[in-house]
């Protein structure tokens, strides 16, 4: 069977996707940066450890393989992303034309840049690009970097914010987005404060992404010859507000006992000053890449309620 390569394997999504090819029998080879990463991903067939702007290292992890997905991608400051994440393109478009090998590349929905009013406007696939910052820059030039040059035609899924599996395993910022801006829990007083920090979180909401189903869709479409050279977005169909995230906590705090307090105002008000989201229509990925999100919304709710549970310290999550 054809081996896989896969850049940032001890990543979030790529954690999730080793799992699903395990279970299916298909070999991996990792790329990861250091030998601490190289012990967790121990389950995988080859772990070449190294940086994935080393055209060496990259070249080493994708050998033989028939398809490349690369997920290692470094941080938003512009000096990492010139230093990592630009010269990776070479090293992994090389290894890609030097194998024959399909390459994945989860984008970003960053490379649309910063949706205005609210609600904000639905995008599809057709939309061009319009990067902001650094990050959707970078995206955007992979993207289409990746698609004049690969010999075998790219396969690019664009993503909002990817919800794990479970909530306590993410990133600090994604725990801010989804309930530190907005949701104040004091288990001493037994109370929840739910009021936005800043204008983003008055105002705003977020598209979303259960990273089940991001690594369900990479794995389907590996070695499918119809997926290549798609361009789409995996989304939930469903925006959810930040107030309506609030909610979800309210209704956990009282079913456990707790006083809520609402003032849904910013103090002191403010400009927003970070990118906005927007909201996705997702019939590409649906028809060409057979995404789904089946009750996507019910189970980030259910991800979000055993959270504030464990965090409210609930014996049982209700
Ligand atoms: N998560 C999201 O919400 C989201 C949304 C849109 C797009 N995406 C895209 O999806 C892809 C995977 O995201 P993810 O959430 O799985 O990211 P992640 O959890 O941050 O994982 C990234 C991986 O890349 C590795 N890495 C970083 N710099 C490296 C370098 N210089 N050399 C080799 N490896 C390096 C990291 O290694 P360490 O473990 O050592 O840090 C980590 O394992 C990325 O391209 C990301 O831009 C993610």
């Amino acid at each position: 069977m054809n081996a896989v390569a896969v850049t940032g394997a001890s990543g979030l999504i790529g954690t999730a996707l080793r799992g699903v090819l395990a279970a299916r029998g298909v070999p991996v080879r990792a790329l990861v940066r250091s030998r601490e990463r190289a012990c967790a991903v121990g389950d995988t067939e080859t772990v070449v450890v190294g940086c994935v702007s080393d055209p060496r290292a990259v070249s080493e992890a994708c050998a033989d393989s028939g398809a490349i997905v690369h997920l290692a991608r470094s941080t938003h400051r512009i000096e990492d992303i010139c230093r990592f994440d630009y010269p990776a393109m070479y090293a992994v478009l090389a290894a890609a034309n030097t194998n024959a090998a399909e390459l994945h590349f989860p984008s970003s929905q960053a490379v649309f840049g910063n949706a205005d009013g609210y609600p904000p406007p639905v995008l599809d696939d057709g939309t061009p690009p319009n990067p902001c910052t650094a990050y959707g820059a970078m995206k955007a030039a992979f993207e289409w970097t990746a698609k004049a040059t690969c010999r075998i035609p790219p396969v690019v899924y664009r993503l909002p914010v990817v919800v794990p599996a479970r909530l306590s395993d993410g990133a600090p910022w994604l725990r801010h987005l989804l309930a530190g801006g907005f949701c104040h829990l004091d288990v001493a007083r037994r109370t929840v404060n739910l009021m936005p920090l800043d204008e983003r979180f008055q105002h705003g909401g977020l598209s979303f992404v259960h990273v089940e189903d991001v690594v369900a869709t990479i794995a389907a479409n590996l070695f499918r010859e119809p997926a290549r050279g798609t361009v789409a977005m995996l989304a939930d169909p469903e925006y959810l507000t930040f107030r309506e995230l609030a909610d979800v906590y309210a209704d956990a705090a009282r079913c456990l006992g707790y006083t809520v307090r609402t003032m849904w105002a910013v103090p002191g008000g403010g400009p927003c000053t970070v990118e906005r989201m927007f909201r996705f229509d997702t019939t590409t990925a649906t028809a060409r890449l057979g995404f789904t999100s089946e009750a996507g919304r019910a189970r980030l709710f259910g991800k979000l309620t055993d959270w504030f549970a464990a965090a409210a310290g609930a014996p049982h999550p209700p």
